[in-house]
This record gives C-alpha cells, sequence and structure tokens, in this order.
C-alpha cells in the first residue's frame, strides 16, 4: 500500500521528505500550524469515535457493559447538578478499559490532563484502587488499599465519584442518557487545552 495520506485541509502543505532528521526549520513552520489546527477540530471526535467502539461489547457479568456504565456514570453526575466537566470526566473515566483494563485509570488521566482540573485527573488515575473500598468480600481486593492516600486534598473527591458514580454505576433499572446528550460537552471540553502537560 502506498500513497500519501489526505489532509485535513486541501490547502495545507504536505512536507515530503520521509526521514525527520531531514526537515528544516521552514519546514516545521508548516507542520506546526497545520497540528495545532489538527488537533483543534478533530480531538472531540476522536475521543468520540474510540468510545463508540464499545457500544456493542459483550459484559463480562455486569448486567451492563462499560459504554453503558459510562454513560450512566455521566448521567447519574448530570442529574446530581454536577459541571459539565465533571459530566465529561464521568463519562470517558473508563474509556480504556478494554484495552489497558490493568492501567485504564491512568489512560483516562492522560486524555483529560490537559482539559479538566487535576483533582479529576487524580481521582482519575486512582479510581481502580478507590473502588476496592467497597467490593469487601472480593478475593485478591485489599478495601484499605486507598488509606495511603488519606489526607491528600483531592481524596474526599476521589472516594465521592467512585461511591456514588462508580461502583454502583452498573443499574439497568436507573438507565441512562444517550451519547447525544454528552457530545456537545465533550466537544466544548476539547476544545481548548488548559493544563499544559508534560511526559513524566
Ligand atoms: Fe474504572
Ligand atoms: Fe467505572
Amino acid at each position: 500500500m502506498t500513497g500519501r495520506a489526505t489532509l485535513l485541509d486541501p490547502a495545507w502543505r504536505y512536507v515530503e521528505k520521509p526521514e525527520m532528521a531531514q526537515f528544516r526549520a521552514a519546514d516545521w513552520q508548516v507542520l506546526e500550524p497545520q497540528k495545532r489546527v489538527y488537533y483543534q477540530h478533530s480531538r472531540a471526535d476522536h475521543v468520540l469515535r474510540l468510545l463508540r467502539t464499545l457500544e456493542a461489547d459483550p459484559s463480562w457479568g455486569y448486567e451492563i457493559n462499560i459504554f453503558e456504565h459510562c454513560l450512566q456514570s455521566a448521567t447519574m453526575l448530570l442529574r446530581d447538578g454536577h459541571d459539565e466537566e465533571t459530566v465529561v470526566v464521568g463519562l470517558l473515566h473508563d474509556i480504556g478499559f478494554t484495552i489497558c483494563p490493568e492501567t485504564h485509570g491512568a489512560f483516562a488521566g492522560a486524555l483529560l490532563a490537559p482539559y479538566v482540573d487535576p483533582r479529576h485527573v487524580w481521582m482519575l488515575e486512582r479510581h481502580g484502587i478507590f473502588q476496592l473500598h467497597h467490593c469487601h468480600e472480593h478475593p485478591d481486593a485489599d478495601p484499605h488499599e486507598r488509606e495511603r492516600w488519606r489526607g491528600h486534598p483531592h481524596f474526599e473527591w476521589a472516594a465521592e465519584y467512585v461511591e456514588r458514580y462508580d461502583q454502583n454505576a452498573i443499574d439497568p433499572a436507573v438507565g441512562w442518557a444517550p451519547l447525544a446528550t454528552f457530545e456537545p460537552m465533550v466537544r466544548r471540553v476539547f476544545a481548548a487545552p488548559r493544563y499544559r502537560v508534560t511526559p513524566p
């Protein structure tokens, strides 16, 4: 398979060099503004597309699947009057569960870090551990594992999110709003980065 990828904007330019090591300053001056516009334009689309890939997934035993769980979490947050950013955090908190269950909290945290308050990122990264607090008879879980973070400024939010909007968001009787309800919120949250994030 050969051929050039389609440019998002036909008025844009390709850099026709086979190695980045050959790019000159003028090439980067072409690429960087195009990249900025590209991500501004398409980031929310990509996020929503990724979420939709989970839509028809089977369940491994819960009565609802991971997509419905995400919708239910967001719906409960919306119903309780949480702000748009928090609703989107709930919607996306398990977006990476299927492809990286062990590290899905870090996945969601990395996805949202440029766009949401750091308290949400802290919560997302640890929500799996906070969930163990509610799994009293789980054969491998330590319900007290979250205690290592007791006293941290974001501890209470993580505990509240998991108790009220995650561990209990597996109930088909509660229902959920459709993804269309949340799409405009996702677009607004991902419209522009608000926090500078550097790799660890
Ligand atoms: Fe999770
Ligand atoms: Fe969850």
